[in-house]
C-alpha cells in the first residue's frame, strides 16, 4: 500500500513510526514531514498543510496535495493535525476518491467549534460541565459574576491549545474573556467564547477510533499540559504524558464508554455527520464519574507517543477499517502488561517567546528497542539537526511497570542536549504517587 500522513509534529512521528512497521505498507509518504519522520518516510517539505485553519494558503495547499496524491495513487491517507481536519482535507481527499482516516470538517466541529460541542452534550445528555455561550464580552462578563471563581474560559474555534483558561479568579476570567472577544487575540476562533463551571478531579484522555457507528478503545494516557512542575504555570501543547491511567478503571472505562463515545457517535449520526477517524475524549473524572472536558478530532500530542507503543495491532488495519465503516469486524490487541513514558523536552521560554536554531547534540547515542526519541520541533541546517519548536523532542521509554518506564525515559534524556533545554521532572507523578500511597 502506498500511505500518506500529514503533519510534521511528534504526534505524527509516532504515526509514521507505527504505520512503518506495517507489512501492509509499501511506501510511506509524509507532507510536510520532519527529520524524525524522514527515518520512516518520504517527506514532502513542498506541502504546507501544516498551516493553520485560518491561513486562507491552507485551502490551495491541500488542492494541491490532492492532485499529487491522485497522480500517486494513494491508497490511504492519515490526517494528524485537527486544522485540516478543520479545512476539509478529508471531504476533498474523500469526495475525489480517496480513502482517508479522520473526521471531515462537518464531524470535526466536535473540536473546532466548542460551542457546537457544548449544546451536543448538553442536548443528549452526555456528562459535562455546565456552560453558556457569549459573544460579547459586557454579558460574559455579568456571567462570571454572578458564578464567581474558578471559572474556565474557552475560545470556540481553534487556538493551537491554547484556547482554554482555567481562570482561579473572577479578575482572570473576565481578562481573558476580553482578549478574545474585545482584542481579537485568537482571531476569529475567539468571537464565540465559551464559559463554564469548573471541575474538580484528575483528567484522563480516552482515544476511540470510530467508524462512524462503531468504536474500539485505545490504552488510556494521562498528559501534563502546564510547563512548571506540580502542574503549575501556563499551559502547554503539553510536556509529557503516560499510559495506561490506571485513574481510568475499568468500570470508568465502560461508563465513559456508554455514557460519552456511544451517544456522541449515535447523535453525529443523526445529525447526518457520521463521525470516523479518532474521538480524543479529554476527560475529567469527577466524584460523579467521567465528565467531557473537550473532545478533540484527531490524536493527542505527546499521549501519541505512549499509547501507539502499546498499539500490538496494525495501525493501518485500524485506519482502513475507521474509513471503510468495518471497525466492529476489527480486533484490536492492546500491549496492557506494560507502561509507556513521554517526558518533553523544550527550548528555553516555551510556551512563550523562545530560540530557535540551536544545535541538538546526543541523539546518535540514544539506543534500546525500548525507547524512542520522537521529534516535535526540529529540522535540519547544512547537515546539522536543530531545534524549529517550543516542543523538540520527546523521549518515549517502555517498560514492564511505571516506575521502570519513567527512570528509562529520564535515563534516555540525559544522553541529549542542546542550549537551554528544559523539561519536566516530575511526568507520571499522580500515578506514581498512587502507587506509593
Ligand atoms: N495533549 C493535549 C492535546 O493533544 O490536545
Amino acid at each position: 500500500m502506498k500511505i500518506l500522513l500529514i503533519g510534521k509534529g511528534g504526534r505524527e512521528h509516532a504515526l509514521a513510526w507505527k504505520l512503518a512497521q506495517s507489512s501492509r505498507v509499501d511506501r510511506l509518504f509524509a507532507a510536510p514531514g520532519s527529520p524524525g519522520i524522514a527515518d520512516h518516510a518520504t517527506c514532502l517539505p513542498q506541502f504546507h498543510v501544516d498551516l493553520s485553519a485560518a491561513d486562507p494558503g491552507l485551502s490551495k495547499q491541500i488542492d494541491d496535495l490532492l492532485e499529487w496524491a491522485l497522480a500517486e495513487q494513494i491508497d490511504l491517507t492519515v490526517v494528524g493535525p485537527e486544522d485540516a481536519l478543520a479545512a476539509g482535507l478529508v471531504d476533498r481527499f474523500t469526495a475525489a476518491g480517496l480513502l482517508c482516516f479522520g473526521p471531515t470538517a462537518a464531524a470535526a466541529r466536535i473540536e473546532s467549534d466548542k460551542s457546537f460541542s457544548k449544546d451536543l452534550m448538553e442536548r443528549i445528555g452526555v456528562p459535562t460541565a455546565a456552560h453558556r455561550t457569549f459573544t460579547d464580552s459586557a454579558t460574559a462578563v455579568e456571567y462570571i459574576r454572578e458564578q464567581g471563581a474558578p471559572i474556565v474560559v474557552k475560545a470556540s474555534g481553534l487556538a493551537a491549545g491554547k484556547g482554554a483558561i482555567v481562570a482561579h479568579t473572577q479578575d482572570e476570567a473576565e481578562a481573558a474573556v476580553r482578549e478574545m472577544i474585545d482584542d481579537d487575540i485568537f482571531g476569529a476562533a475567539g468571537d464565540h467564547v465559551v464559559v463554564e463551571q469548573f471541575m474538580e478531579g484528575e483528567e484522563a484522555s480516552l482515544f476511540a477510533i470510530c467508524d462512524g457507528e462503531d468504536f474500539v478503545t485505545l490504552v488510556t494516557a494521562q498528559d501534563h499540559k502546564a510547563i512548571g512542575e506540580g502542574d503549575t504555570g501556563p499551559n502547554t501543547g503539553g510536556m509529557g504524558a503516560y499510559a495506561p491511567a490506571p485513574v481510568m478503571t475499568e468500570d470508568l472505562l465502560q461508563r465513559a464508554e456508554d455514557e460519552v463515545i456511544r451517544p456522541v457517535l449515535s447523535e453525529l449520526q443523526r445529525l447526518g455527520t457520521p463521525y470516523k477517524g479518532v474521538l480524543y475524549c479529554g476527560l475529567m473524572i469527577t466524584e460523579e464519574g467521567p465528565k467531557v472536558v473537550e473532545f478533540n478530532c484527531r490524536f493527542g500530542d505527546p499521549e501519541t507517543q505512549v499509547i501507539l507503543p502499546l498499539l500490538r495491532s496494525d495501525l493501518v488495519d485500524l485506519c482502513e477499517a475507521s474509513a471503510q465503516g468495518t471497525i466492529a469486524q476489527t480486533r484490536i490487541e492492546l500491549d496492557e502488561s506494560r507502561a509507556a513514558v513521554c517526558v518533553v523536552a523544550a527550548s528555553e521560554g516555551y510556551p512563550n517567546a523562545y530560540e530557535k536554531g540551536l544545535a541538538i547534540d546526543g541523539l546518535a547515542s540514544v539506543e534500546g528497542e525500548d525507547v524512542v526519541v520522537f521529534h516535535a520541533g526540529t529540522r535540519m541546517i547544512d547537515d546539522r539537526l536543530v531545534t524549529a519548536g517550543g516542543r523538540v523532542l520527546g523521549m518515549t521509554a517502555v517498560a514492564d511497570d511505571l516506575p521502570g518506564a519513567v527512570d528509562l525515559a529520564y535515563q534516555t534524556l540525559k544522553a541529549v542536549q542542546f542550549d537551554g533545554m528544559y523539561y519536566r521532572r516530575d511526568i507520571a507523578h499522580r500515578a506514581l504517587d498512587r502507587d506509593l500511597g
